[in-house]
């Protein structure tokens, strides 16, 4: 393989799980997650384009065909874009659930853009990566276009999408020491279908309080205010129609605010839920009174203590 673009034969790479929105932020704000996440191989091969060589961890339920595959699609787009003189090979281990609301798909999407990337003599920012990541995205997300978990996935830490044409996403710094509880309702909700039951419209007022939570949230993130972020987290357009979807939202959002969580709301479009917490302790004692209160729960449910991941994407592998 002498292609004078290629630096290695062989990238292994994880890109991290997301939550988007963040309450008041519908379709602008997201921060990346330490766990879980996907890992993306990709061997160079003499055969242009992409192949997948094997999926592994979604059930047989991701397309082997490179063209419908959100990883595979993602990485052929960014190869067209600096006109690839090889080809790869790609395997995918998915590990994390799908229609949950941790972007699983922009995981796998940043996860193919990013391991090809890691190939490269001369490796290309995100601000060149990103469109290729979406264009990945748009497989499963069909065509209504967001960067809420593509953006954190790719950037790491906390960003605000605030526009795709042209593209920009601004990082924004967060308390390190920020803890997160992540709660997952083995349920299934389709982003687009989430998205169906929401209005086209939204009343002056709303608006009006939408962005006033969002910029104060913000201004939460950035000042370390824990008690702002908490009482900011209120989302007026999605929330409120999507909480119906989740069958024991109500009841874990008293349980968990009442045991010290700073915020609780639904990750992305659900049925994920996350808290912050501003002190590891209160979460170490909390997390146990949890999952003692969703054994009761019909629905089997996973928890993931995590802190928000600020590096984003990495490179497990290249040789
Ligand atoms: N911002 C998106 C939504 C995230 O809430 O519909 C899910 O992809």
């Amino acid at each position: 393989m002498d292609s004078y673009l290629l630096k290695y034969k062989y990238a292994k790479v994880f890109a991290p799980a997301s939550v988007s929105n963040v309450g008041p932020g519908f379709d602008v704000l997201g921060f990346a997650l330490e766990e879980p996440g996907d890992y993306i191989e990709v061997k160079v091969t003499d055969k242009p384009g992409v192949s997948i060589k094997k999926i592994t961890g979604d059930g047989g339920k991701l397309s082997h065909d490179a063209e419908r595959n959100t990883a595979s699609f993602a990485a052929l787009s960014f190869m067209n874009f600096i006109k690839a003189d090889f080809g790869i090979e790609m395997t995918i281990n998915k590990r994390m659930p799908f229609a949950s609301g941790l972007g699983s798909s922009a995981a796998s999407a940043v996860g193919g853009v990013f391991a090809v990337n890691a190939l490269l003599q001369n490796k290309l920012p995100n601000e060149e990566l990103i469109m290729h990541a979406l264009e990945g995205e748009k497989i499963a997300s069909g065509n209504s276009l967001h960067a809420d978990n593509v953006g954190p996935a790719l950037y790491g830490g906390f960003v605000i999408a605030r526009s795709i044409f042209p593209i920009d996403i601004i990082k924004i710094p967060f308390p390190e020491e920020l803890a997160c509880l992540i709660v997952y309702p083995h349920i299934e909700i389709k982003t687009e279908e989430a998205r169906r039951i929401l209005p086209d419209m939204v009343t002056r007022t709303n608006a009006v309080k939408q962005s006033a939570h969002a910029a104060s949230l913000i201004a939460g993130i950035m000042l370390k205010d824990y008690r702002l972020m908490g009482r900011s987290m209120t989302d007026f357009i999605a929330e409120p129609l999507r909480a119906k979807l989740i069958p024991m939202y109500n009841d874990l959002k008293s349980f968990l605010l009442q045991y010290g969580a700073v915020s609780f709301n639904i990750s992305g479009s659900g049925p994920t839920m996350f808290s912050f917490f501003d002190n590891p302790e209160v979460l170490k004692d909390t997390a146990p009174k949890l999952r003692k209160f969703l054994k009761q729960m019909s629905i089997e449910t996973d928890v993931y203590i995590t802190k928000v991941n600020n590096q984003g994407p990495k490179i497990i592998q290249v040789k």
